[in-house]
C-alpha cells in the first residue's frame, strides 16, 4: 500500500467532484474456480484499491460527500479464517493504513444505506462487473439487476476517470516496475523461442517471472504462432522454424499495477525477407506513433497517422495502392490492422474499461468512430500529461477476413488481393510499448525499451 495519505487525498479529490450523497466502492470477494473454497487468485477491485488500497476480499468503502466521513465495512477474522489463512491485522488496523477511522462489520451497511435512501440522499456507484456485486447492489439499492448499469453514477465514473486518468508519481514508479518485469518476460521469451518448444512452455515460463516479481499476469498471456487471431490464447502448437511468434503480455506489481507489451518473433531467430518487410512497417508506424504523442494531440489523429504509415508501407510492397489518406480515412486498411492502436493502462490493464470506454477515451470533443477498425479504438481523446497508455499497431493477415472483403469487392480500389492472397499464411505481427506522456512528448516506461529493432531482436534471440 501507499501512505494513507495518498488514500485521504484522493477521497478529498473526489468528494470534491461529487455535489452530494454518498458514494459506494463494492471492493471484490474470493471468486470459485470450481468449487467455493478452489478460488482464482484474488483480485481487488481497481477503484477500491485506487481509494483504500487494502487488498483483501469481502468489502465496501463508503465515502460520505456530505459529512466528510469515509467508512469501511467489513469483518473481522474469525479463528476459523485465522486456522486456514492464518491472522490479519483487524478491521480497524488494516483502515487506519488508509486513513479511514469509522468502521463496522460488514451486515451494518444495509441500514446505512438504508437510512440514507429514506433520507433522500443520493447514492453514487460505478456499474458492477461481477455478479456477487450486481446481487450485493440490488439488495443494498432494491434496484433490479439488469437496470444497476443504467442507474450507475456518470457523476462518479466522471470524476474517478479525471482522476486515474492521470497518474501520480508514485504509481508511474509502479507501472515502471511492471514494465521491467514485463522486459524480463518478454527477453526470456526471445531466448526461449526455438524449433520444439511448445508454445505453453514459454508461456508458462513467462507468466512464472510475473508471478515471482508480483503477481499473476495483467490479463492472460497471448502467446502463439497463429498471430493474425488478435487475442488468441492457445498455447498448444510446437514452434517450427519459419514461424512468427507473437507474444502480448504483461505483468503486475503486488500492488496490480500493469505493465502490456507484444513482441514477435522469428522461430530460430532470424527473419525472413517477407517476415521483415513487414515487421519493418509495424515497426516504423510504432516509432511514428510514439513520436507524436504529446499533450494537445487527439490519440485519434495519431492512431489515423500510423495507420497511415502501415498503409503506405502495405502499398510500397504491393498489397494496396492509390490515394493513401483516402484508404486510411475510408478505413481499408483495416483489413490488416483491424483494431486501436492502444488504451490507457494503470491499475488495469485496459484502465477503467469497467466505468466505459468511452468516459474512460473520448470526451465531448473527440467522439469515437463508427468505421469498421477504427471503431474499436479504446483512446481517441486528446493527450494530457501523466497519461499512460498503449502504442500497439499491428499488422495481421486473416484469412477469413480477406475471404469476406474479397467476395464482397471491399475497397477494391485500394487493396490489391492478388498479392494479399500470397501471404494467407503469414500469421500477424503487432509491437506494443506503455509509454507516459510528459510535458512536451511522451516516454517508454521501463528502464530500457524491450528490445524492439530486426537485429536486436534477432541477437536477444540468439544469446
Ligand atoms: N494486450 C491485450 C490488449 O491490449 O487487448
Ligand atoms: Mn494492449
Amino acid at each position: 500500500m501507499f501512505s494513507s495519505e495518498v488514500y485521504v487525498n484522493r477521497r478529498n479529490k473526489l468528494r470534491k467532484k461529487i455535489k452530494s450523497g454518498i458514494i459506494l466502492i463494492t471492493g471484490n470477494n474470493e471468486s470459485p474456480m470450481n468449487y467455493p473454497d478452489n478460488g482464482y487468485h484474488f483480485r481487488q477491485d481497481s477503484n477500491f484499491l485506487y481509494f483504500f488500497g487494502i487488498d483483501l476480499a469481502g468489502m465496501i468503502g463508503i465515502i460520505d460527500v456530505d459529512n466528510n466521513i469515509d467508512y469501511i465495512f467489513a469483518n473481522d477474522y474469525d479463528i476459523d479464517d485465522i486456522i486456514w489463512m492464518g491472522p490479519q491485522p483487524s478491521i480497524k488496523e488494516l483502515a487506519s493504513g488508509c486513513g479511514v477511522k469509522n468502521t463496522a462489520a460488514f451486515k451494518e451497511v444495509f441500514d446505512f444505506v438504508k437510512k440514507a435512501i429514506n433520507t433522500d440522499r443520493k447514492i453514487h456507484f460505478t456499474p458492477p462487473y461481477r455478479h456477487d456485486n450486481m446481487i450485493l447492489l440490488n439488495e443494498l439499492l432494491d434496484i433490479p439487476i439488469k437496470s444497476l448499469k443504467e442507474k450507475s453514477s456518470l457523476e462518479l465514473i466522471l470524476g474517478i476517470v479525471s482522476l486515474r486518468n492521470i497518474k501520480e508519481d508514485i504509481e508511474i514508479k509502479e507501472i515502471e516496475r511492471a514494465c521491467n518485469i514485463g522486459y524480463l518476460m518478454h527477453t526470456t521469451a526471445m531466448k526461449m523461442a526455438k524449433q520444439g518448444i511448445v508454445e505453453r512452455e514459454i508461456a508458462g515460463a513467462i507468466e512464472g517471472i510475473s508471478l515471482s516479481f508480483g503477481t499473476v499476469p495483467s490479463f492472460p498471456i497471448i502467446l502463439t504462432v497463429n498471430g493474425q487471431t488478435l487475442h488468441n490464447h492457445y498455447h498448444g502448437n510446437t514452434l517450427k522454424n519459419g514461424n512468427l511468434l507473437l507474444i502480448d503480455a504483461g505483468a503486475q506489481t503486488s500492488m496490480y499495477y500493469a505493465s502490456d507489451n507484444t513482441r514477435t518473433m522469428p522461430v530460430g531467430g532470424k527473419f525472413s525477407n517477407k517476415q521483415k518487410e513487414i515487421y519493418q512497417i509495424v515497426l516504423d508506424s510504432n516509432n511514428h506513433a510514439s513520436s507524436l504523442m504529446k499533450p494537445g494531440k487527439t490519440y485519434k489523429e495519431i492512431h489515423l497517422a500510423a495507420s497511415e504509415v502501415l498503409a503506405n508501407g502495405l502499398k510500397q510492397l504491393g498489397l494496396m495502392k492509390g490515394d493513401i489518406k483516402e484508404a486510411v480515412a475510408l478505413g481499408a486498411h483495416a483489413l490488416f490492422m483491424p483494431h486501436g492502436l492502444g488504451h490507457m493502462m494503470g491499475l488495469d490493464v485496459h484502465d477503467m474499461e469497467d466505468l466505459g470506454q468511452i468516459y474512460v477515451g473520448y470526451d465531448d470533443e473527440t467522439r469515437p468512430s463508427d468505421i469498421f477498425g477504427t471503431a474499436f479504438l479504446r483512446l481517441g481523446r486528446k493527450l494530457e500529461k501523466g497519461f499512460v497508455l498503449t502504442n500497439e499497431p499491428g499488422c495481421y493477415f486473416i484469412p477469413e477476413l480477406i475471404d469476406i472483403w474479397h467476395k464482397e469487392k471491399k475497397f477494391e480500389n485500394f487493396i490489391n488481393y492478388t498479392k494479399v492472397n500470397e501471404y494467407r499464411d503469414f500469421g500477424g505481427i503487432r509491437l506494443e510499448d506503455d509509454l507516459l506522456i510528459t510535458e512536451n512528448g511522451a516516454r517508454i516506461l521501463g528502464d530500457k525499451r524491450i528490445p524492439i529493432d530486426v537485429e536486436e531482436v534477432e541477437q536477444t534471440m540468439n544469446m
